[in-house]
Formats: C-alpha cells, structure tokens, sequence
C-alpha cells in the first residue's frame, strides 16, 4: 500500500495539463518497479474529464490530460499482494469550484464509510454511510430530485476485500478484525447527464485500502494525500520529473 502511495505523491508533484494519461501512468509504475513491484494488481485506470467518468476504462490513450480532473485508480503488486488506491487530482494544480464541491463531497462520504469501519458491523456498513453521504450532497447541490436518483452518479459499492487478488474472496459476513477492505465512494458526471452542464465530465473516486483492527480500522495507503489542501499543496512542489526530456523521433 505504501509503494502505491508513494506513486501517487510523485504523480502529483510530476502531473502537467499538457501531459498524457498514459505518461503519467508510467509514473506510477516507475514508481513501483523501482521499489521491486513485480506486477500491477490490475490493470491501470489514468482518465481525466469524460474518462474519469468511466468506471472500467484502461486505454489510458488522452495525449493531454488539460484541466479535466484526472481519475488515477491504481495498485502496486509486491510479492503477491496488491494495493489498489484511486486519487483523483486537478492537472492545474487547483481544484474549480465546482471540481472541489464534487471532490469534498466524495471525501465526506469516504470519511462516513471510515467511520463504519469497525469489527462487528455488517459489511455493507462502510457502503451504506457513503451511499447516504453522497445522496444528501447530490440533493443540496442541486444535481438530483430525489435521493434514489443518486445510484445514476455512483453506481457501484464502497468496499471489496484485498489480498493476494484485488477482488479477494472473503466472506462478505460483518467485519472481522484482521481483513483488509477497500473504502472507494465516487461520483461520475459524464457529458449529457440532466443537470446544470457546470458539473459534466466530472468523475471523482477516492480509495483507500483500510484494515479492520479490534479498535476499528488503520488506514494502510494514508501516504496519499487525499483533502483538497493536502493536494494542491504536494503539486505545488517540484518534481524529479520537471527536467526530464527525450529526443523528439521522426
Ligand atoms: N481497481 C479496481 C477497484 O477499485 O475495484
Ligand atoms: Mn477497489
Ligand atoms: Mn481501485
């Protein structure tokens, strides 16, 4: 998990507006080789704007990622174990408004399925905290009607086991002290969908890979900075990669 984190700062401080998601997911997997990952868990998610909207997309092909916000749901694996960790960052450096809104949205809803996060709770807990987060948040902002309506822009659960697989086997029984789960709410906007057109192409997902211990929960990919300030200020800062040019091929 920490290799991953760690991949995710260094993207962070390298990511440019006129860099490509397939460049940058190389830094993520530079990352983990130099720290002797053998593999990646999955394959790779690096998708900004309509991209980020899409929940399984893997051909990382924009040339340049512009100021969309950038999805980067990636995992290192290291002797067996996977991590699978998702940031989603502003290629600017700074979120819009209405970027932020979304994303502390996202984070509130993460934080509400943290706090269910404790040994004895049905495993749909850490879900259903996030999934109630998220539809209240969708109705303030003005994006849905009715709370059902909610599922259309965060179609999936918050939580699977993690191990030797991304998607591990494990009971699906209440929580355990010992197991490693994900905490992974979203919100995807993509370009059509019935609200104001300020908020399309949107897509925000923030994972982190949480142990359930006796006490509640050790959050093991912490590295990664996940609140707006901690963001924008790790991409404040230089990265290895500023200098770093290639020859141009004819
Ligand atoms: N990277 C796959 C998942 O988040 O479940
Ligand atoms: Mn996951
Ligand atoms: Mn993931």
């Amino acid at each position: 998990m920490r290799i991953s984190a760690v991949g995710q700062q260094e993207v962070m401080k390298a990511t440019r507006p006129e860099m490509g998601e397939m460049e940058l997911q190389g830094v993520h997997e530079y990352v983990y080789k130099k720290y002797g990952a053998e593999f990646e868990g999955y394959p790779s998610i690096v998708g900004a704007g309509g991209n980020a909207c899409i929940l399984h997309y893997t051909e990382n092909d924009k040339p340049q990622v512009k100021n969309d916000l950038l999805l980067m749901d990636c995992g290192a694996e290291y002797h067996g174990y996977t991590a699978d960790v998702t940031r989603t960052i502003p290629p600017s450096g700074k979120f819009s408004p209405a970027q932020r809104q979304i994303y502390e949205l996202v984070l509130a809803a993460q934080e509400a399925g943290f706090a269910a996060c404790k040994p004895g709770n049905e495993f749909q807990a850490p879900n259903k905290a996030a999934q109630q987060v998220v539809a209240e948040g969708l109705l303030r902002l003005g994006i849905i009607k009715k709370p059902e309506e909610a599922r259309k822009y965060f179609p999936h659960g918050t939580s699977h086991y993690l191990g030797l697989d991304v998607h591990d086997s494990g009971t699906y029984g209440p929580l355990r002290a010992g197991s490693v789960i994900t905490v992974e709410p979203g919100i995807y906007i993509p370009e059509g969908s019935p609200c104001d057109k300020k908020w399309w192409n949107i897509g925000v997902r923030i994972e982190d890979d949480v142990l359930i211990t006796t006490m509640g929960y050790e959050n093991l990919s912490r590295e990664a900075p996940r609140t707006v300030a901690e963001v924008e200020s790790l991409m404040a800062k230089p990265s290895a990669l500023d200098d770093f040019t290639l020859p141009a091929l004819k």
